[in-house]
C-alpha cells in the first residue's frame, strides 16, 4: 500500500573548512544548519485522470509547476531540482507516484547554504516514502542528488552538500573523505566561541558561476600528470603545472592539510588556531583558487575590523556568505547571525 502522504525536513549546511576539495577526493568539514527545506507531498488517487503527474508548489516564491511522470521535461531554476530529482529516483527503480507537493522552509536562496541540496534531499525522501519502498540509504541519496545537479542543473559540484545535510547531528561536525567516502563525526565544544554568517550581498549559483570552470581545470591538471585525482597530487606534481594549473592545485593540497590540522585544533580545544586556519583558506581561495569577489573582500574585511578571529568566504565562491569566527568576549556584530550544528535531514511525522 502506497502511503498517502509523507513530509520530510532536510538542512542546508555551513562548510568550516575545505573548499573545492569534495570533486577532488580530498577532505572537507562542514555541519547542517537548523535552517532548511520542508517537502509536504500527498500521493494523488491512482484512478484519477492525473494520478501520473506532479504538482508542486513554491510557497517562499509564490510559484508553481506541473508535469507527467512518464517523460519529464526539462526547466530551468528551482523546478530543475524538482524534476531532476523525480526523474532519477524512477531511474533509480523508485515507483514514485503522481502528487501534490509543498516545499517551503526558511533557507535563504543564493546564499551559499546549499538550499539546492536541501531541496533535492528533502524531495528525495518525501517522494521515496510516498512510494513506500525502502528508503535508500544515505549515500545512495547524495549520489543521485549529485547526478540532478549535473545532468538536470548544469552545476558539476561534488558531494558536500547533500552529505552534510544528511549527515548532520547537534553539537557535531563532520570530516568527510570524499576518495572512501568515510565520515567522522567531530564534536564542537566551543567554550562560547561563535561561528556566525554574514551575506556578501551577492547572490551565488554554481551553474552560472566559474565552478565548472575550476572543476574543469583540476581535471586537466590530473590529465598533465597522469594522476586520478588531485588527493594524489605531491608538491613535486604541484611545481610541474602551467602556472594557473599550478595554482589551483596548491590550493587543494593546502585545503587538506587546513582540514587535517582544524580538526586537530578543535579536538584540542585551540580555537585560536582553527581562526588562523580560517583565514589561511580564505587567502588561498582568493589567491590561489580565485573564487573571492570585491563584494566578498568587503565582508570578510569588515568581519575581521568587527573583531572576528578568523574569516572566510564560504562554500563555492562567487558571492554567498561569509563565516567568521568570534572569540567569547567580542560581541557578534550587527548584521551576522549565529549558526550551530543541528540535525541532519529526516522525516516529519505529523
Ligand atoms: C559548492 C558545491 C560543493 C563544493 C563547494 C566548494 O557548495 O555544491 O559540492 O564543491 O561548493 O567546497
Amino acid at each position: 500500500m502506497r502511503r498517502e502522504r509523507a513530509a520530510a525536513f532536510a538542512p542546508g549546511r555551513v562548510n568550516l573548512i575545505g573548499e573545492h576539495t569534495d570533486y577532488n577526493q580530498g577532505l572537507a568539514l562542514p555541519f547542517a544548519i537548523a535552517e532548511g527545506v520542508t517537502v509536504r507531498g500527498e500521493a494523488l488517487d491512482p484512478r484519477s485522470s492525473d494520478a501520473q503527474r506532479v504538482y508542486a508548489h513554491a510557497l517562499d516564491l509564490g510559484e508553481t509547476d506541473e508535469f507527467p511522470l512518464a517523460d519529464i521535461p526539462r526547466l530551468e531554476g528551482w523546478r530543475a531540482f524538482v524534476r531532476g530529482t523525480a526523474a532519477e529516483l524512477l531511474q533509480a527503480g523508485y515507483p514514485i507516484p503522481g502528487a501534490h507537493l509543498e516545499i517551503g522552509g526558511d533557507l535563504e536562496q543564493g546564499a551559499g547554504l546549499s538550499s539546492s541540496a536541501a531541496l533535492e534531499v528533502a524531495l528525495c525522501l518525501a517522494l521515496a516514502d510516498l512510494a513506500s519502498v525502502t528508503p535508500l540509504d544515505r549515500i545512495a541519496i547524495a549520489r543521485l542528488c549529485e547526478r540532478v545537479e549535473h545532468d538536470w542543473a548544469g552545476a558539476q559540484t561534488g558531494m558536500l552538500d547533500q552529505l552534510a545535510s544528511l549527515y548532520g547531528a547537534p553539537d557535531t561536525a563532520m570530516c568527510i573523505d570524499f576518495r572512501t567516502l568515510q565520515i567522522e563525526p567531530v564534536s564542537l565544544r566551543l567554550d562560547g566561541w561563535r561561528f556566525v554568517l554574514v551575506g556578501s550581498g551577492e547572490r551565488h549559483a554554481n551553474a552560472s558561476s566559474g565552478y565548472n570552470e575550476r572543476r574543469a581545470e583540476c581535471r586537466r591538471a590530473c590529465e598533465l600528470l597522469g594522476i586520478d585525482s588531485l588527493r594524489d597530487v605531491s608538491a613535486d606534481g604541484v611545481a610541474k603545472l602551467p602556472e594557473l594549473l599550478r595554482a589551483r592545485a596548491e590550493h587543494v593540497l593546502g585545503e587538506n592539510t587546513r582540514v587535517k590540522d582544524t580538526v586537530a585544533a578543535l579536538r584540542a580545544q585551540d580555537m585560536p588556531a582553527v581562526a588562523a586556519l580560517l583565514n589561511a583558506s580564505h587567502e588561498s581561495l582568493r589567491d590561489l583558487y580565485e573564487v573571492s569577489t570585491p563584494a566578498v573582500e568587503r565582508t570578510v574585511a569588515q568581519m575581521r575590523k568587527d573583531g572576528a578571529a578568523g574569516a572566510r568566504l564560504m562554500g563555492g565562491g562567487f558571492g554567498g556568505s561569509v563565516l567568521g569566527l568570534f572569540a567569547p568576549e567580542i560581541p557578534t556584530p550587527p548584521g551576522a547571525r549565529e549558526v550551530r550544528p543541528g540535525p541532519g535531514a529526516h522525516l516529519l511525522v505529523e
